[in-house]
């Protein structure tokens, strides 16, 4: 006698589709027919990591210290490394002991910070469009998530007015993210102190997801959320170094903020995973002590592939202006398209892969996004090619 085994958890039957797949598959199928792809669709800095931190990672790779389990907490001196980070560019301090806790990459900890703050039941307020990890981290913590849209007229800052009373009272977490992923939009201030206002009045612990913190043009600084008055009081803020140092694929980031979450968000981490390979701990120190020229220089390309972006969208009756921050692009696809058909319509007309808005929530149809992390000579290409595009 048998029976029959669960291959999926209910909870993962609540998780939308994953759009990104889908495409991959299309992009895939396109490769093997032989089409010279160009992908503009995913945030993956093309820059490589500065040598100072791969030489690093190799002398600490080499060092038996440095393979055995780490602590579940990070290394004192990387905590340490990273409160003088927040110290030098935010004036912000952190108790390195009990205000910061090291990640594995920010994804870890942006997915885990619902299954430790929030229970079944519970709202958390997610930004649509949106990174989709904020809504499925919510659904695996068991929790509703509650849209908040993200509009063009409204700066694509969420409307804190629009927010029933009753879903505010029934709020754990909101989750904001400026410079933003997929609209390129950043929070002034007034924006961030109205944020931490309501989350204050509502009892909300206000995650800030800020990897790109550091891509910024044109002078252009963002702010920490604890530069705004009170923000310790309900505030954690979510890092990486991925972008800022050209790092996606050595997982490190942190979260930081006020001592209890993080207490329990690291109380959760115990349970899950054992800590970041020591190694690039200390590679993640170097990163973070050696000042700001590489990331500058980074920002540098980006500024002048952005302009090279909006010339040429501009030139095929586009208007759109380059980003003040990140290295997306978001217009409007052309009319009579919808995003997922638009996007299909370029890879299949010109061998580029951009991103449907959609992909990021419903309220990203009729937009797309492009990303400025291919070589300079393969964007090249995809604008040249842009340009043949018949709409
Ligand atoms: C808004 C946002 N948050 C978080 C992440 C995750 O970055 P990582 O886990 O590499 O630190 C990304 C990656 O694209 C992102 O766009």
């Amino acid at each position: 006698m048998s029976r029959t085994v669960n291959v999926g958890a209910q909870r993962l039957g609540r998780i939308p589709p994953y759009l990104f797949a889908e495409i991959d598959r299309k992009v895939q199928e396109k490769k093997r027919a032989g089409v010279d792809v160009i992908s503009l669709g995913i945030g993956d800095p093309d820059l490589p990591t500065p040598d100072r931190i791969v030489s690093v990672l190799q002398e600490s790779a080499a060092d038996p210290a440095n393979h055995r389990y780490p602590s579940y907490f990070g290394l004192a001196e990387l905590r340490e490394s990273i409160a003088s980070w927040y110290r030098d560019r935010f004036r912000v301090s952190l108790d390195p002991a009990t205000e910061v806790l090291p990640t594995l990459g920010s994804k870890d900890g942006i997915s885990h910070a619902p299954l430790a703050l929030v229970d079944p039941g519970d709202i958390v307020l997610a930004p649509d469009p949106g990174y989709t990890v904020y809504v499925t981290g919510a659904i695996m913590a068991g929790a509703d998530a509650h849209i908040m849209p993200l509009r063009a007229e409204n700066g694509w800052l969420p409307d804190l007015d629009a927010i029933p009373t009753e879903v505010a009272d029934r709020a754990r977490l909101m989750w904001l993210n400026y410079p933003n992923n997929p609209t390129a939009a950043v929070a002034e201030r007034d924006f961030l102190e109205r944020a931490v206002e309501f989350c204050r009045a509502h009892g909300i612990v206000l995650c800030h997801d800020a990897p790109y913190s550091e891509i910024a043009f044109g002078g252009y600084r963002p702010l920490s959320l604890f530069e705004i008055d009170g923000a310790k009081e309900v505030g954690l803020e979510f890092h990486s170094l991925s972008k800022t140092y050209n790092m996606t694929g050595w997982r490190i980031g942190w979260v930081c903020g006020r001592a209890d979450l993080i207490a329990t968000i690291g109380q959760l981490k115990t349970n899950i995973d054992s800590g970041i390979f020591q190694a690039v701990q200390w590679a993640a120190i170097e990163a973070l002590s050696g000042g700001e020229e590489e990331t500058r220089a980074a920002c540098d390309v980006y500024e002048r592939r952005h302009r090279r972006v909006a010339d040429t969208l501009n030139s095929l009756g586009w208007s759109i202006k380059p980003p003040r921050a990140t290295f997306y692009v978001w217009a409007p696809v052309p009319k009579g398209f919808d995003s997922i058909g638009f996007a299909g319509h370029v890879l299949d007309q010109v061998g580029v892969n951009i991103t449907p808005g959609v992909g990021f929530g419903a309220h990203g149809e009729g937009y797309f996004r492009l990303s400025v992390t291919a070589p300079d000579a393969r964007l090249d290409e995809a604008m040249t090619r842009l340009r043949q595009l018949t709409l």
